[in-house]
């Protein structure tokens, strides 16, 4: 460890005695930042924007069932993005979901006896009237023999569907279509649960030519999974909370996304393609919640994040006639360990040091402290740490190299994003204008930045695992030094 005190007569030497005498501080002595400007504050003042939420699904309808005149058995369709931001829109995210998927449904199968009516028809006299469901998270219909009110092919049905939770099975009348097909009991499946009170479609389409009448439903009823299953964690997430009723009123708010229905993975999608917060980086978290408006489900909810959230802040239950459920949070796994170098605690306001725990600051040969690790807050672009390359002293003008300290966890194959801030701001525009910085995969460089003079701004670099990657940072030539901090390798 290295103390302000301890350095200051070897500073003053060095300074002296070397060849890039400057008047700047360096950082070892604890020199002033040269551009103190607010862009090394991140703005993390963004909060949910719970009013653009509330007022986009008073608007958005996703409500859908088996029309009579569609066929059945028509694949589940992929998940759809109903609004971004506020804005409605209708475009879907079918590889993200069909390849990541890893559902827990799949690993045991249901009987009937793991269903329970949530609400029964009307029957099948001459003037008994019924309603099918117009709801959210329709997934696809079927034709189940009509020889009894079969609701346990239907349920089984349900099973052979990914994600199903809810059937609804009815007698669909007036419909030739369904005279071809033989069948006119109808099994529509949901991925989530509705209520008598959402038996909405009469039918009324003149679908067989006149005298014949419009269609028209009977003895309507309503199944429901008696367990919902959690959802398996999307690949590159883990489960911080959930679920409750409540969503995130967090700091770091990145916007939202609605989706037909709820699907951790589709959200851990948009979570990854979400383009960098200049301020903040790269989506961190993402929290996922059902919106139930009078009751109805009529939306889910994928709130984006550049700060992981918590269960702290998961305390808004809704607003006006909606109400939050099923809210759940998930953060994105970092691999590097305390890429924000917090972990680096040998004093409590000035000190520096060459290596911790989770990072290793090599120097040049002959170079002397070109990669080290300070703590000083007022250096830190998050928190109290952060760390430097090119020599803290000023002593060389040679560059350093910042490893950590054990291989990353990986997976041989898969693409990752390098996610950092880097400062080159501290000696001013000339003495920094030739900064550097290697980004190092494997020894192997990825890219190289030539920021100049640059107050923190965010990084991202995508790679390819092969496994136990190992990341680097070589860099800094005293005085163009470089600060490097919140660093982390995602999962794409
Ligand atoms: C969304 O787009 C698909 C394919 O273009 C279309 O079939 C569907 O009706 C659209 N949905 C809405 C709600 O506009
Ligand atoms: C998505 O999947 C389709 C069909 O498998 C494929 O043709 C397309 O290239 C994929 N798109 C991306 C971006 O991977
Ligand atoms: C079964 O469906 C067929 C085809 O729609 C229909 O003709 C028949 O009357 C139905 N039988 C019963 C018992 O509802």
């Amino acid at each position: 460890m290295y103390t302000f005190t301890k350095f200051l007569s070897a500073v003053s030497l060095a300074v002296a005695a070397s060849a890039l005498v400057t008047n700047i501080v360096p950082p070892a002595s604890q020199g002033a930042w040269n551009d103190p400007s607010d862009a090394l504050i991140p703005d993390n003042t963004a909060t949910t924007d719970t009013d653009s939420i509330v007022s986009t699904a008073s608007i958005v309808d996703q409500k859908s069932g088996a029309a009579g005149d569609t066929d059945p058995n028509q694949p589940v369709p992929p998940v759809t993005v109903t609004a971004v931001d506020g804005d409605l829109t209708n475009t879907t995210i079918a590889n993200l979901t069909s390849t990541r998927r890893r559902s827990a449904r799949s690993l045991s199968r249901r009987d009937p006896s793991d269903y329970e009516l949530v609400f029964s028809g009307s029957g099948t006299g001459p003037t008994d009237r019924d309603a099918s469901i117009e709801g959210t998270a329709y997934l696809t219909f079927t034709l189940v023999p009509n020889s009894t009110y079969n609701v346990d092919a239907c349920l089984a049905f349900c099973d052979s569907v990914t994600d199903c939770v809810f059937a609804n099975i009815f007698y669909e009348l007036n419909n030739p279509g369904l005279e071809v097909l033989s069948s006119n009991l109808k099994c529509a499946v949901y991925s989530d649960v509705h209520t008598a009170a959402e038996k909405i479609n009469f039918g009324g389409q003149q679908l067989a030519p006149p005298p014949a009448g419009l269609t028209f439903i009977q003895d309507s009823s309503g199944y429901s999974s008696k367990t919902l299953v959690d959802p398996a964690d999307p690949e590159g997430y883990e489960l911080v909370f959930g679920p409750l009723d409540g969503a995130n009123n967090a700091p770091g708010y990145m916007g939202f996304a609605f989706l037909d229905r709820y699907d951790v993975n589709a959200c851990a999608a948009l979570c990854n393609t979400r383009g960098a917060d200049s301020q903040g980086g790269a989506c961190q978290f993402f929290n996922i919640w059902r919106a139930v408006v009078n009751g109805v489900p009529t939306t889910y909810t994928c709130s984006m994040y550049f700060i992981v959230a918590d269960a702290t802040t998961a305390v808004n239950t809704g607003q006006g006639d909606l109400q939050v459920t099923f809210s759940r949070g998930y953060k994105r796994t970092n691999l590097v360990i305390d890429g924000g170098f917090e972990g680096f605690n040998e004093c409590d306001d000035f000190c520096f040091d060459t290596q911790d725990a989770n990072w290793i600051g090599t120097s040049a040969p002959g170079g002397t402290l070109d990669a080290t690790i300070f703590f000083f807050q007022p250096y830190a672009h998050s928190g109290n740490a952060v760390a430097l390359l090119g020599s803290a002293t000023a002593e060389d003008s040679l560059p350093g190299t910042l490893t950590i300290a054990k291989p990353l966890t990986t997976i041989a194959g898969n693409t990752y994003s390098i996610n950092f801030f880097q400062a080159s701001a501290f000696s001013g525009p000339t003495l920094e204008a030739n900064a550097f910085v290697d980004i190092l995969w494997n020894n192997k460089i990825v890219a190289t930045i030539t920021p100049g003079f640059e107050n923190y701004v965010f990084y991202q670099f995508t790679v390819t695992a092969v496994g136990n990657d190992v990341l680097a940072f070589h860099g800094g030539a005293a005085p163009a030094w470089s600060f490097i901090d919140d660093i982390s390798v995602f999962q794409q």
